[in-house]
């Protein structure tokens, strides 16, 4: 689906497909640096980052390995709180690996400082984060998110891979949805 798809529903485009790629691709080029004969283990966070994982993991000149995680949070609906269940585990141990975890978003990074403790308590040999976007709300949790695509404002976006109701989420580039839609 093209941003042109679906005009009336977004208030305003942020990134077009092209930027986001663009922007994809030098974070791949830093990780085939970074991680140059370490076979990083990506871990991927259902259901948003499918895009950026299959984007990322394709623009990476070095091997890799693939792993998925799902995990529901319990919050007031609207925002996450931080206290974390696990749907679905990793298949792969991640004991002496050097994990880099895939976000679609980091919003109030709740949900990433669960995940990186979590972790950490598997004996990993690093960790790091690489997260599409960011909101200003994820300062207040101190992730760090070593590769960023973009700083994005706190309005309600969907696209590559974030939804609203479900839909949205196959729209190549992301926007700002517009209130009538969900008002
Ligand atoms: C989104 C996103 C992150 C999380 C970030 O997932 O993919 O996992 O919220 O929020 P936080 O920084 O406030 O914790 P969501 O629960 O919407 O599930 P989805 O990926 O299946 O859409």
């Amino acid at each position: 689906m093209n941003l042109d798809d679906v005009p009336d529903d977004l208030s305003a485009v942020l990134f077009t497909e092209e930027q986001i790629t663009t922007r994809i691709r030098e974070l791949a080029a830093r990780i085939d640096q970074d991680y140059a004969d370490r076979n990083p283990l990506m871990v991927g966070i259902l259901n948003g980052a499918v895009m950026i994982m299959a984007d990322l993991s394709r623009a990476l000149s070095i091997h890799c390995e693939m792993d998925w995680m799902a995990i529901s949070s319990y919050g007031s609906g609207v925002s996450s709180s931080g206290v974390v269940r696990i749907l679905k585990d990793m298949n792969t141990s991640v004991v002496g690996r050097h994990v880099l975890i895939v976000e679609d978003i980091v919003d109030t990074g709740l949900t990433l400082a669960y995940l990186i403790e979590n972790l950490k308590s598997r004996n990993p040999a690093s960790i790091e984060v690489c997260a599409g976007f960011r909101k200003p709300e994820a300062q207040r949790n101190e992730v760090e998110v070593k590769y960023l695509g973009f700083d994005i404002p706190s309005d309600f976006v969907v696209g590559y891979g974030l939804d609203y109701a479900g839909r949205y989420r196959n729209l190549r580039g992301l926007g700002i949805l517009s209130p009538s839609v969900y008002s």
